[in-house]
């Protein structure tokens, strides 16, 4: 499974990288406001700085929702970097935007995915990747990772060609219950990657070992 970092915060990023195992950064519209990234050029100079800073698969948003809208602006985010991904929301006309970029060689990411007819739909349309929004589904009172399953079953059975990638992860658990399910990727937050490395038996394992060697 390939980790990627869901933010658009340098720092973060860095830090995540710095680790040797990251595969890629995902953004959307929230994390780039957080970051008070505004206007065009500073958007695309904030992507040409993430894919300096990560060798790996960026997403960037498209901001528009038609058609010839989200091809011109996808064209631009594309031109950034080889390691631009352009992501597009799950709507009629993204489905029309990702089967024209996946015809013209442009990968793509199909965000908003949030059950498993839009997931058939993005494959069908050449997605490079689809992004169900898992932690969000559980904030409704439903399975996320379910999903995930119901997902990575179908793909498997009809032969569909893209990448699961698990977001709106909340917790270093859902990476887990992820891996379990079949995602082929994992974007989460720095806190939920930097979770992974938690156990108290380490720590107390470790504070041992430490003090042992003192009388080796
Ligand atoms: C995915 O690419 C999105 O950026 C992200 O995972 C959304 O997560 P949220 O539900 O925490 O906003």
């Amino acid at each position: 499974m390939k980790f990627f970092i869901d933010t658009a915060n340098l720092a973060q990023i860095k830090e995540a990288n710095e680790l040797g195992i990251l595969d890629g950064v995902t953004t959307n519209p929230s994390l780039m406001a957080k970051e008070g990234i505004k206007g065009e050029e500073a958007i695309m100079n904030h992507y040409k700085t993430i894919c300096e800073i990560v060798d790996g698969d960026i997403s960037a948003e498209v901001l528009s929702t038609t058609f010839e809208e989200m091809v011109e602006e996808g064209k631009k985010l594309a031109a950034i970097h080889p390691n631009i991904i352009v992501k597009i929301p799950m709507i009629k006309d993204g489905i029309k935007a990702i089967k024209w970029f996946s015809d013209n060689g442009i990968k793509t990411n199909c965000t908003l995915i949030f059950s498993a007819g839009q997931a058939i739909l993005a494959a069908k349309a050449g997605a490079t990747y689809i992004s169900p929004f898992l932690g969000r589904i559980d904030d409704s009172g439903w399975d996320g990772v379910q999903l995930i399953e119901e997902i990575a079953e179908i793909y498997s059975i009809q032969g569909f060609e893209s990448e699961i990638l698990a977001a709106s992860i909340r917790n270093p658990n859902h990476i887990i219950r992820c891996a379990k399910a079949g995602a082929d990727v994992c974007t989460c937050p720095l806190d939920s990657i930097l979770g992974l490395l938690k156990h108290p038996l380490t720590d107390i394992g470790l504070a041992k070992f430490i003090e042992d060697s003192k009388k080796m």
